[in-house]
């Protein structure tokens, strides 16, 4: 008999076909979202599951599931998974790293790009028929080459943005992270090593690529926003709750700083109703990782994971090391 898997999320037909020759899968090609406690419900067939970061995994999970053995995420992030808890129960955790770096850093890039150059704010006053003459101040945003960019998380996807930033747009790169990178690293990045507080108060674009966890939340909230330059821009690629949104529509309201492009909300889809209120943000529905090649990637190396450890005990990215279900 097959060991049974549930596909929690929709992906490409031929990665489901790849798992349906291994497993007994369940799908979700309809694209039902669950509550977390439906979510625990569903699993109690199931040894495996593949999921977005949408569903989580912690001891009450865990604990309504002792016949689950394996979480694929498809994503890089794993804010989702109580690792340690996991780790606890026997249960491997995997993620996607490495398959998302470069389309990630390009998107990061162009949502930074659209936000400074004001271009979803004139995009929609051009179909709203407002666009009556060629002025020298319509639509006027900030400098992107040359200008300063300021990055908080200096992992792969912050080290791409940094390579975009210095060696194609000529900017001078600072960054932040909890530790510093190796100088080999900062000379390829061509990136320096500041405070968050001499980032904010510098940067001409503050750039969010920092994993969420208890200590980042809210990395960017009321105080850190009044830090910044009124001219500066600030984009989150990294995920929700690391800006607190509500600071930031105020913030933007009240031109404490230029623009925002944000790709990830606290508590998304839904999306803080005054955000949606002001004009000076660009708001992308969390695709920082969505081309169709990239996409094929994360489904894939997640389906291997779980190929990987349910057919030969072995994952090919695990988060925890684990060799069976504790009992
Ligand atoms: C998406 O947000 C990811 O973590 O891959």
């Amino acid at each position: 008999m097959k060991p049974k898997i549930l596909v929690a999320c929709p992906i490409f037909d031929d990665v489901l076909a790849q798992l349906r020759e291994h497993f007994e899968v369940t799908d979700n090609q309809a694209d039902a979202s669950w509550t977390p406690e439906v979510w625990a419900e569903r699993l109690q067939p199931f040894v495996g599951a593949l999921t977005t970061g949408a569903n989580p995994v912690n001891a009450q999970v865990l604990a309504r599931n002792p016949q689950l053995r394996i979480v694929a995420n498809m994503a890089v992030g794993y804010n989702n998974f109580d690792v340690p808890a996991m780790t606890a129960a026997g249960v491997v955790a995997t993620n996607t790293p490495d398959v998302l770096t470069e389309t990630t850093a390009d998107f990061g890039f162009a949502l930074l790009m659209a936000t400074a150059r004001r271009m979803a704010e004139s995009e929609h006053f051009l179909r709203a028929g407002l666009w009556k003459s060629w002025r020298y101040d319509m639509f006027a945003g900030a400098e992107v080459h040359g200008s300063t960019l300021g990055i908080i998380g200096m992992g792969r996807i912050g080290q791409g943005i940094a390579h975009r930033g210095a060696h194609g747009f000529g900017m001078d790169v600072i960054y932040h992270n909890r530790s510093r990178l190796s100088a080999e690293l900062e000379a390829e990045c061509k990136a320096s090593y500041v405070s968050k507080e001499e980032l904010l108060k510098k940067a001409d674009h503050v750039m969010l690529v920092v994993p969420y966890s208890a200590e980042s939340h809210h990395t960017i909230g009321a105080a850190e926003l009044a830090q910044m330059k009124p001219t500066a821009t600030l984009v989150n690629i990294a995920r929700g709750g690391i800006v607190d949104d509500a600071a930031l529509a105020k913030a933007l309201a009240a031109k404490q700083i230029a623009a925002a492009g944000i790709d990830v909300f606290e508590g998304e889809p839904s999306v803080h109703p005054d955000l949606l209120k002001v004009p000076n943000v660009v708001l992308t529905p969390h695709i920082a990782s969505a081309t169709i090649q990239t996409r094929r990637a994360m489904a894939q190396l997640a389906a291997d994971n779980l190929i990987g450890f349910l057919t030969q005990g072995q994952a090919v990215t695990p988060l925890n090391n684990v060799t069976g279900r504790h009992a």
